[in-house]
């Protein structure tokens, strides 16, 4: 699969008489994987919504292979664009196995029956997310994580070119959240993902976007983005910075 190329230019989102993204400008190169990072009311769940078409930009736009998402259709955005949300809604009636398969819905018309090209994509999906066990059973009476798994596959379904996932790792137990990070590392997406744990962005992501107030007060390798001064200043946390000793990207310390 080949990455989309994501471009934010000049993006205000405004609400309740405020900016909540204030002139951010950031790209995800095809195949690239960039973190999305800043402390809570930060804006990153505001700026992610401006990419998959809720949050319509006062201002600036944002180019998916070089389209306007905003003067596109919300099916044009679905077929390429894959979403995986903070906190979805769980209470309705669905198999696991019918919520992964509304990922297909963005690449087929309303009357069109599930070919066998669908089927082996699901079952892919349902695989790498290590789903097929929980296949049958209803949505709502999974675990958080299990759910998680299951909106993750759901994206992959759709075989988008641009993953937007907004805290996908929430959740997880430590072991599934590495696992899903490889698993989007080798999808061969471009990936624009909210997280929080700081280590987790420095091992997987290419770049991080630090945000501060609705703004992007760092962006650039894990290196440069995650250092003492500047952890101290947007999180007011006193930290070290050392070298993972297996990846060789930077391991933050809170003292
Ligand atoms: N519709 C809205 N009206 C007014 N304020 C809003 C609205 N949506 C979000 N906000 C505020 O905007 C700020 C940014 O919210 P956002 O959800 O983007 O933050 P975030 O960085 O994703 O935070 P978190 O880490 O907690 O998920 C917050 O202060 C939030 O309360
Ligand atoms: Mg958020």
């Amino acid at each position: 699969m080949t990455g989309a190329r994501l471009r934010i230019e000049g993006v205000h989102y405004l609400a309740a008489g405020r900016a909540l993204v204030d002139d951010v400008s950031l790209t995800v190169e095809s195949g690239e994987i960039v973190g999305l990072i800043g402390p809570n009311g930060s804006g990153k769940s505001s700026l992610l919504r401006t990419v998959y078409r809720v949050n319509r930009p006062a201002a600036g736009r944002v180019l998916v292979d070089g389209e306007d998402v905003w003067r596109r259709s919300a099916r044009w955005v679905a077929q390429r664009v894959g979403v995986v949300l903070q906190d979805m809604p769980a209470d309705f009636p669905l198999t696991v196995r019918d919520v992964v398969a509304m990922g297909r819905s963005a690449h087929k018309s309303l009357l069109d029956g599930d070919d066998d090209h669908d089927a082996a994509v699901l079952d892919a999906a349902l695989g790498l997310l290590g789903l097929l066990d929980l296949a049958e059973r209803p949505f709502a009476s999974l675990s958080g994580g299990e759910r998680q798994r299951v909106l993750v596959a759901r994206a992959f379904t759709a075989q988008p070119s641009l993953l937007v996932m907004d805290e996908p790792t929430n959740h997880l137990d430590v072991r599934h959240q590495l696992d899903l990070l490889h698993l989007v590392a080798e999808l061969g997406a471009s990936a624009l993902i909210a997280l929080h744990d700081l280590n987790l962005a420095a091992m997987f992501c290419d770049r991080l976007c630090l945000l501060d107030g609705g703004r992007p007060v760092a962006v650039g390798t894990p290196r440069e983005v995650l250092t003492p001064d500047r952890l101290a200043a947007v999180y007011g946390i006193d930290t070290v910075v050392h070298d993972h000793p297996r990846t060789g990207t930077p391991l933050v310390v809170v003292l």
